[in-house]
């Protein structure tokens, strides 16, 4: 279906502005303190999968790895106890009290730097949260955004495919993240493919409490490693509701709790932490105003036009979708015109996880 020549091509294309930078003490005490009561006040928090994916087919459209032949895909698969919330959305820091951290000047000239551009803004903020947490992800890469089809009002399968595809450079927003994280484990780490996923990764290793990266993770396969006791890393209960919150009665204690049971609970030292600030970058005063007023945007009818000529063209049966935004059976053609499997190297102390497939199988 797809030669060898063109996955390396398609590989070459997944490749980030410039390498990640490593920042070390990104917050000071007193912001990580009040990163933390947000999580404290504000929950319960859902899984991060719960909130992101309707349906299998979007999922592995942003994920990659194939399963066995004969084998469903189902969500329940993917269940690891991670949770999300947001601390700013569209340039809005939505915790007056956490405002110093979005709107970081420090942060801001990293962006900048990193890409060698003028202006940047910040765009959003959210944490990921977790106590011993397995890791299904093979490796994934952000949701793009570009210019009219943006991850605020599109499928994240669209923009996934879009990003992998190599047809939308003239339109991609620009983005740099500075991710840090906050453990005391050990072994954990992050793992990152900065020179495409078909080539090997490059590792980010503990300790990593307020340790952080500069990157474009739109254009880096990258995923968070497995953390905490290996027994602990799925708990019994989980499920698709299960939610994560501080404990009323102890500010160092976190449940996960599903129904009304409490199905495991972690103290803060315990915990894999996870904020992640994202900017958009222009280059110069063009792009800002381009980007901004609206004149050289895309539909989603136009993307999806050009991915359905470009894969037609290069041999792939694509029927005309009636509902492309939702269509299961368009969604995994489309993907896999683009799709080359995502990395196919890991570091040796730092395995996927497996998936969970006995309840499919
Ligand atoms: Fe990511």
């Amino acid at each position: 279906m797809m030669t060898e020549e063109r996955k390396q091509a398609l590989s070459n294309l997944l490749r980030p502005a410039s390498p990640p930078r490593s920042v070390d003490n990104v917050y000071t005490a007193d912001q990580i303190e009040r990163l933390l009561d947000v999580v404290r006040k504000d929950g319960p928090w859902k899984l991060i999968i719960a909130q992101h994916f309707a349906s299998a087919d979007e999922l592995i459209a942003t994920m990659s790895g194939a399963l066995p032949e004969g084998f469903e895909l189902t969500l329940d698969m993917f269940l690891t106890p991670t949770f999300r919330g947001f601390y700013a959305n569209y340039s809005a820091a939505l915790y007056p009290e956490i405002e110093d951290c979005f709107y970081n000047r420090a942060f801001l000239d990293h962006a900048k730097s990193y890409w060698g551009a003028k202006y940047a803004k910040p765009q959003m903020m959210l944490f990921n949260i977790n106590g011993p947490c397995g890791n299904t992800d093979p490796g994934h890469l952000d949701s793009p955004s570009f210019r009219g089809v943006r991850y605020e009002n599109s499928p994240t399968w669209l923009c996934s495919v879009m990003g992998k595809s190599g047809l939308f450079k003239d339109y991609l927003i620009k983005m740099a993240q500075v991710i840090t994280w906050f453990s005391h484990d050990p072994d954990s780490g992050f793992t990152y493919w900065p020179d495409g996923p078909l080539r090997a990764p490059q590792r980010l290793q503990s300790p990593i409490y307020n340790r952080g990266v500069v990157v474009q993770n739109e254009m880096m396969f990258h995923r968070g490693e497995a953390n905490g006791p290996v027994a602990q890393q799925r708990p019994a209960g989980l499920d698709f509701s299960t939610t994560f919150s501080g404990d009323p009665n102890d500010r160092n204690q976190w449940l996960l709790t599903s129904g009304d049971q409490v199905i495991a609970r972690h103290h803060t030292d315990e915990l894999r932490f996870l904020v992640h600030w994202s900017a958009e970058v222009f280059e110069d005063f063009a792009e800002l105003k381009k980007n901004m007023d609206g004149s050289h945007d895309l539909t989603h009818e136009q993307a999806i036009g050009m991915l359905i000529d470009d894969a037609r063209a290069r041999g792939f049966d694509i029927a005309t979708p009636s509902d492309p935004l939702h269509d299961g059976a368009f969604i995994r053609a489309i993907n896999a015109a683009y799709d080359i499997g995502g990395p196919t190297s890991y570091p040796q102390c730092a395995p996927v996880t497996p998936l969970y497939i006995t309840e499919a199988a």
